[in-house]
């Protein structure tokens, strides 16, 4: 992450007016933040809290009612910085009809590509987000998964420095999630900011170095996820197969130093990280798997043992 800013928002506010013009919802309230170049930036925030009226005021889609926002040091105004800019709406507006590939094209065109220029970008593109088996077919046929595969190919069809992407994640399944998740981060590799916004707590931590969180328009908290996540006031201390004489003399230590409230176990991963070495595994090795609960005695399993 360089320590150029890309984005940068002041007291950036809106409020939605009804159709008589009287104010409505104040859907953001004075946000201020900046996100820097190589960054991935993630918007967080429960449902109506602001995150796609954020991305659409950057985008200059909707106007701001107070303050402004800069993106390369330029007002959202000026249409010129789209072409640096690639866009994922939290719903497709995709032409139904098209196939994936004619999608892809109509949008270089858009961007004044050359024929030879598009069709290797178009082929790349397509590669990357997994849709090479259903590029013929037409994007009403695709499921929610597939939709926003060909989403993500057309907002990088421009080869944009900025990627916003609001809700990039939704909608696919945890294979799914991990190849997009993945994607994004090749993306910050090849030097490019992204913005995204979600609502899935553990794919945000996984995916953001930085986060904002909002509620109800506010920001409420802003900072590197691996600040904000850890707990400062509490030491862990990991070894693999620590013989228990060494344990035994760790408590020692510890007690020693007057300190107590000591826990020591055995550290637990997270539900995707299970399930995705379980569906891997299932590929490399197909039929049933042993799985551990099985081999337990029943009575142990349905807790009608008798206790001795
Ligand atoms: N065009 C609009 N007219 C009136 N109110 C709107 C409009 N768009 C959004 N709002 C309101 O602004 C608030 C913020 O909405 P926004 O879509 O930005 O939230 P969000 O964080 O993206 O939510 P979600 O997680 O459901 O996508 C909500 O209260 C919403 O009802
Ligand atoms: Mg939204």
């Amino acid at each position: 992450m360089s320590s150029e800013v890309i984005i940068e928002t002041r007291n950036l506010t809106k409020v939605y007016r009804d159709f008589w013009g009287r104010p409505k919802v104040q859907a953001l309230k004075a946000l201020d933040l900046q996100v820097h170049r190589g960054e991935i930036f993630g918007l967080l925030g429960p449902n109506g809290s602001g995150k796609t009226t954020t991305i659409k005021l950057l985008l200059g889609l909707v106007f701001p009612t107070q303050g402004d926002a800069l993106i390369f040091n330029e007002p959202t105004s000026n249409v010129a910085k789209n072409e640096r800019i690639g866009y994922l709406p939290e719903e497709s507006y995709l032409y139904k009809f098209l196939n994936a590939e004619e999608t892809l094209h109509f949008y270089g065109r858009l961007f004044k590509m050359s024929s030879a220029e598009r069709r290797k970008r178009v082929d790349h593109l397509i590669d990357m987000v997994g849709l090479t088996s259903a590029k013929h077919r037409q994007l009403r046929e695709y499921s929610k998964g597939m939709q926003r595969r060909i989403g993500l190919a057309q907002a990088l069809i421009n080869n944009p420095e900025l990627i916003l992407l609001d809700e990039p994640t939704s909608g696919l399944d945890p294979i799914g999630t991990a190849e997009i998740k993945e994607l994004i981060r090749d993306l910050r590799e090849q030097g490019k900011t992204i913005v995204l916004s979600g609502h899935l707590l553990a794919d945000m931590q996984d995916i953001c170095d930085r986060i904002a969180i909002l509620h109800r328009g506010e920001l409420k908290e802003l900072g590197k996820v691996t600040d904000l996540l850890t707990v400062q006031d509490v030491t862990q201390i990991k070894a693999k197969n620590l013989p228990p004489s060494a344990l035994e003399e760790i408590r020692e230590v510890i007690a020693r130093h007057g300190v107590e409230n000591v826990t020591i176990d055995h550290p637990t991963t997270t539900l995707e990280e299970l399930f995705l070495r379980i569906v891997r595994e299932s590929e490399l090795h197909p039929g049933r798997r042993k799985v551990a609960a099985d081999v337990r005695p029943f009575e142990e399993l349905t807790g009608s043992a008798q206790k001795s």
